[in-house]
């Protein structure tokens, strides 16, 4: 999930929710939504109303749920026009496959299909059956339609079914659908561009059981890639070892020594448009690597370090680099440093950030060095930080 305080101050979001088991992700969802600031109405169909009840909607999202369509709680009676004007979004959630033929079809016979045909918001839907209901050629038209409709399909996953069955049709998590309308809301900076990410940090072996590492957590790298793809890029991230999530629809390569990031990024690299190196990349590792433990013994022990290649300089050194972006970690010195290697690395943008403001944690300061001198951003939170590099980058590659 996003790591923005409230992504979604200032939103107003209906949330449709029609009769499936899957509505109880609904009720989670309604959570995140007011957690993250979003003002949401919630409308249930009938079916809805047997598996989660309003009652539970009502007390999650503290306001009035909608269920009917001649409602007298809307002065006007009109409830199927009203409730969507001025809202930011119209989610589905459950949507099952009955409801999605509604929808393909223009039904009007309740008031969740009535606010779908009458919305001037756009409309995302999560679908939620059983596998061999999603495969059935109905349905796969019926999505192809929507989609060329301009609805926003969100999954369905792969996995355990309520019926006992196996496959695809599952809904998405709660989380999952949560980011995928925050990505919504994202201008589309990057689409068609492709994107290659390095992110966390190598581990060089020393022996089978040590080596020599440091304390990037992956976060900062993680976060781009996810502005990256909420921008509407095509992302590929290559991961030193971390423990962070891959964000949605990015496609992640792990790793990892240096060596083997080298190898990944080359072997990505064609086609792409963007690099933008945030790993922490040892710059030394052991000549050699005992292939047994080294055994303790009262006597010094000095390990020979090599130098292992700069991933970044031999990527921007090439007759037809990507766009290459660079990060500097400084203890010191930050705009003398971080100048210093944009410029000896020819890079269009270097993203300077010192070690005790950003590295590990969940918030960073940086400021973006570029042809034209040094732009600050405000320290923020991770993912606000990747979404103003985004931003700035953007910028660059339009003027290129
Ligand atoms: O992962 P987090 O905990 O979120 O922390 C984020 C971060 C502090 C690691 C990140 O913001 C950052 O600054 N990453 C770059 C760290 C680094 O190695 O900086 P550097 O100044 O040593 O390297 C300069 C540039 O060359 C970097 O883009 C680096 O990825 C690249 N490089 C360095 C060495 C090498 N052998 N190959 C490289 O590609």
């Amino acid at each position: 999930m996003s790591q923005q305080a409230a992504p979604l101050q200032n939103r107003h979001i209906v949330l449709g929710v029609t009769g499936g088991v899957a509505a109880y992700k609904a009720a989670e969802l309604t959570r995140l939504l007011v957690k993250a600031g979003a003002t949401v109405d919630v409308v249930l169909t009938d079916a809805a109303a047997h598996f989660v009840g309003a009652a539970t909607y009502q007390a999650l999202s503290g306001r009035p749920v909608w269920t009917a369509l001649w409602d007298d709680r809307m002065r006007n009676a009109m409830a199927h026009i009203d409730l969507t004007r001025g809202a930011d979004a119209l989610l589905v959630v459950p949507a099952t496959a009955d409801f999605i033929a509604k929808l393909v079809h223009g039904f009007a016979d309740d008031l969740l299909s009535t606010l779908c045909l009458a919305k001037d918001c756009p409309l995302l839907v999560a679908p939620a059956m059983n596998r061999q209901m999603w495969e059935n050629p109905a349905t796969r038209r019926n999505i192809a339609q929507l989609a060329s409709d301009g609805v926003t399909v969100l999954g369905p996953a792969s996995g355990d079914q309520a019926c006992g069955e196996v496959g695809e049709g599952r809904m998405l998590e709660a989380h999952e659908i949560f980011d995928s309308l925050l990505s919504s809301f994202q201008p589309k900076w990057l689409a068609g561009k492709k994107v290659l990410i390095t992110a966390g940090p190598t581990f060089e072996a020393i022996d089978p059981v040590r080596g020599i590492t440091n304390s990037s957590s992956g976060k900062m790298g993680f976060a781009l890639a996810r502005a990256c793809q909420d921008a509407g890029a095509c992302v590929t991230l290559v991961a030193g070892p971390s423990p962070q999530s891959t964000p949605m629809g990015v496609r992640r390569t792990d790793v990892t020594s240096a060596l083997q990031m080298r190898d990944a990024v080359f072997a990505n690299l064609k086609g792409q448009d963007i690099f933008i190196a945030v790993a922490a990349v040892a710059d030394y590792r052991p000549a050699k690597t005992a292939t047994q433990k080294i055994k303790k013994s009262g006597a010094k022990l000095a390990v020979d370090l090599i130098p292992n290649p700069d991933i970044l300089a031999e990527v921007a050194a090439l007759r037809k680099a990507p766009f290459c972006v660079g990060f500097a970690a400084e203890s010191t010195n930050l705009a003398k440093y971080a100048e210093a290697k944009r410029k000896a690395k020819k890079l269009p943008l270097v993203v300077g950030n010192l070690v005790q403001d950003g590295l590990g944690g969940d918030t960073n300061k940086v400021t973006l060095f570029d042809a034209t001198g040094a732009h600050p951003l405000p320290p923020a939170d991770k993912a606000s930080v990747a979404q103003g590099i985004v931003a700035h980058m953007a910028g660059l590659l339009k003027k290129k």
